[in-house]
C-alpha cells in the first residue's frame, strides 16, 4: 500500500558513467539508510533493485500505476535517441526490447515531478560530448513537461536528497532559467571562491599548483552555477579550487565541449 509520509520514486538509469548514484549513495546528511527509512520509496531502480527481469518490469508497471500523479520520476543519465532509442535497452520482454527511451516516454504522463540527476541527465553531458554517436540528448529535450534538473558530474549528493527532500516536504522548489533549483545553483562558484581576493586584485596563477587565482588556467567558476565553495564535497571537506584544481564548470549546459581544454596554459 502506499507509504504517504515518504516519497514515492521510480529511477531509471540510462547513458552515463554510474556516477551519480555513488553519488548519491554518499550521502551523509542525511546517511543513505536514513534516506531510505524516512525520505523515499525506491519502487523500481534498474541500478539498486534485486528483482530482475520480467519481475523487475513487472514492479515499474504496478508503481507506476499505484501511485499516478504521486511518483517522482528519476532519471539518470543521458537518453540515447538515435535509432528510435537503440543504445540503452533497460529490458527485454516477449514482445521485444524496451528502450530507456520508450520507458520514460511511457511514465511521462503518470510521474509527479521529473527530476533529472547528473549533467547527462540534465543537458546531454559528456554522453552527448562529441561526437554524440549515439545520439544521446538531455531528458528535457526528450520529454514536454517540466524537468527538475540537478545538474553536476557527478552531482553533488546534497542538491539531489535535498531536492527530494524539498519536493517531499515543501513540494518543487524555486527554478533558475535552467531548471536547476536555485538553493544550490543560485550563485556562481566565482562568487563565493576562496580565491576570489586574488582574482579581485588580478593576481593570477602561472601554473598548475600556484596559490593564486586560476582564472588564468581557463578556471570556468564565473560562469558556473554551484554552491561548491561552502557546500564542498566528499563529507564536506574539500572541492576542486581547494584541492588545487581550476573549477570544469560541470553543472553548465554545455559541459564538457564548451570547458575543455580543461586547462590552459
Ligand atoms: Fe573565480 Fe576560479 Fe579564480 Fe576562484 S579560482 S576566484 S572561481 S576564477
Ligand atoms: Fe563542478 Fe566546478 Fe563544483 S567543476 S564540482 S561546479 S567547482
Amino acid at each position: 500500500l502506499p507509504n504517504k509520509s515518504k516519497l514515492p520514486v521510480i529511477w531509471i538509469e540510462t547513458n552515463d558513467s554510474g556516477d551519480n548514484n555513488i553519488a548519491f549513495m554518499n550521502t551523509t546528511y542525511p546517511y543513505l539508510d536514513q534516506v531510505f527509512a524516512e525520505m523515499i520509496d525506491l519502487l523500481y531502480s534498474n541500478t539498486f533493485m534485486a528483482a530482475q527481469g520480467s519481475d523487475a518490469l513487472s514492479i515499474l508497471e504496478q508503481a507506476s500505476l499505484m501511485y499516478k500523479s504521486k511518483f517522482v520520476l528519476v532519471v539518470e543519465g543521458a537518453v540515447p535517441v538515435k535509432d528510435n532509442g537503440l543504445y540503452n535497452i533497460i529490458a527485454i520482454t516477449e514482445k521485444g526490447a524496451i528502450t530507456a527511451l520508450e520507458a520514460i516516454r511511457q511514465l511521462e504522463a503518470a510521474a509527479g515531478h521529473v527530476v533529472a540527476i547528473g549533467t547527462c541527465a540534465s543537458f546531454g553531458g559528456p554522453s552527448a560530448a562529441r561526437p554524440n554517436l549515439t545520439g544521446s540528448a538531455g531528458v528535457r529535450d526528450v520529454l514536454k513537461r517540466e524537468i527538475i534538473n540537478v545538474s553536476g558530474c557527478p552531482v553533488n549528493p546534497d542538491w539531489f536528497v535535498g531536492t527530494l527532500a524539498h519536493l517531499l516536504m515543501y513540494g518543487r522548489p524555486e527554478l533558475d532559467s535552467l531548471g536547476r533549483p536555485v538553493l544550490f545553483y543560485g550563485f556562481t562558484v566565482h562568487r563565493h571562491c576562496q580565491r576570489r581576493s586574488y582574482f579581485d586584485r588580478d593576481d593570477f596563477a602561472s601554473k598548475p599548483g600556484d596559490i593564486e587565482c586560476m582564472f588564468s588556467l581557463g578556471c570556468m567558476g564565473p560562469r558556473t552555477g554551484a554552491d561548491c565553495p561552502y557546500r564542498q564535497w566528499i563529507n564536506h571537506v574539500n572541492w576542486p579550487v581547494k584541492a588545487n584544481t581550476p573549477c570544469i564548470g560541470c553543472t553548465n549546459e554545455d559541459f564538457p565541449d564548451g570547458s575543455t581544454p580543461f586547462f590552459t596554459t
